[in-house]
């Protein structure tokens, strides 16, 4: 594996490969050790989760780890950002994670550069990889045998990077059944796999899994009219609406959390809720790229 841009840039073999090392370094608490490779966490956007549990993964694997602070960098200046990555590699830089608003800009820039594996910490819309290998070891934490699970991913479909990423795995995995549930304006442009419907009950309706999403008034055009109250009316998640799913169902989000909007308050730390698993199992995921990423310099 050169670079990690995209679920659909990945063999079922290389997802079932890092799944393994992810899962072995959680459990086992051994890791290799890096100390000549580098990283630079290079984000654009901003970032909590994805940022900091790079930053850990790698440190954890004992390579050299920096991140950039975009907002005081050259950047501002008005370099480019291919520009950024051959300074980088210049540097003898091997890993940059990047995370940018601009859709498949890491998928482009991979083309452009010969010396640094690029990881894509979410571009856009497009794709965030890494979520979706995160949310696929939790559940397979939780649930084992994916191809009989229900899986529902509730909310802002349209405009959320992780459900794209989502589908794909889902798809990858065999997962029995994806349904997308989202309001119309928040309807996908293009399913990559499952069913759409704009009703809860029928997506909640016996599913073993259910991801909702953040709202994301950012990336929604200005003029789009978003009725908050009419979201949480008919899309938030409450214990009544969650009775729906089968009686061991998990409740994931990829995070930030809008409290009291997907889901209600209480719910965020329910024993059904995996929202803090999935970031415990971020870093091991992450340390798992990055392992595989790290052969190619050793
Ligand atoms: N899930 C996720 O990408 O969170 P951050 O924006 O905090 O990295």
């Amino acid at each position: 594996m050169r670079h990690l841009l995209e679920i659909s840039k990945l063999k079922l073999n290389e997802i079932e490969n890092l799944l393994d090392t992810a899962f072995k370094f959680k459990s086992d608490k051994k890791f290799p050790t890096y100390p000549d490779i580098s990283l630079v966490n290079l984000f654009y956007e901003p970032s909590t989760r994805t940022k900091l549990s790079f930053e850990l993964a790698a440190k954890k694997l004992s390579l050299l780890v920096s991140t950039l602070d975009v907002s005081t960098s050259s950047v501002v200046k008005g370099e480019t950002i291919l520009d950024t990555l051959e300074t980088l590699g210049a540097m003898g830089v091997n890993l940059v994670v990047l995370r940018h608003k601009e859709d498949y800009l890491p998928t482009k820039l991979a083309q452009e550069i010969n010396n640094i594996s690029l990881i894509n910490a979410g571009d856009g819309m497009h794709a965030h990889p890494t979520q979706a290998l995160l949310d696929v070891m939790t559940i397979i934490d939780n649930k084992k045998d994916l191809n009989n699970l229900k899986v529902t991913i509730i909310g802002d479909i349209k405009h959320s990077r992780v459900a794209n990423s989502l589908q794909l795995v889902f798809a990858l995995l065999k997962v029995k059944s994806l349904v997308l549930v989202a309001p119309e304006f928040c309807k996908p442009d293009y399913i990559h796999y499952g069913t759409y419907t704009t009703s809860l009950t029928e997506g909640l309706k016996d599913a073993d899994v259910v991801i909702t999403l953040r709202v994301q008034k950012e990336r929604m055009p200005l003029k789009q009219n978003f009725d908050m109250d009419d979201y949480i009316n008919n899309y938030q998640i409450t214990p009544k609406t969650l009775e729906l799913a089968k009686k061991d169902v998990i409740l994931m989000h990829p995070g930030p959390v809008n409290r009291g909007i997907e889901i209600v308050s209480s719910l965020v730390k329910d024993k059904q809720s995996k929202i803090l698993s999935q970031v415990e199992n971020g870093v091991y995921m992450r340390m798992a790229i990055i392992n595989e990423l790290a052969k190619a310099y050793v």
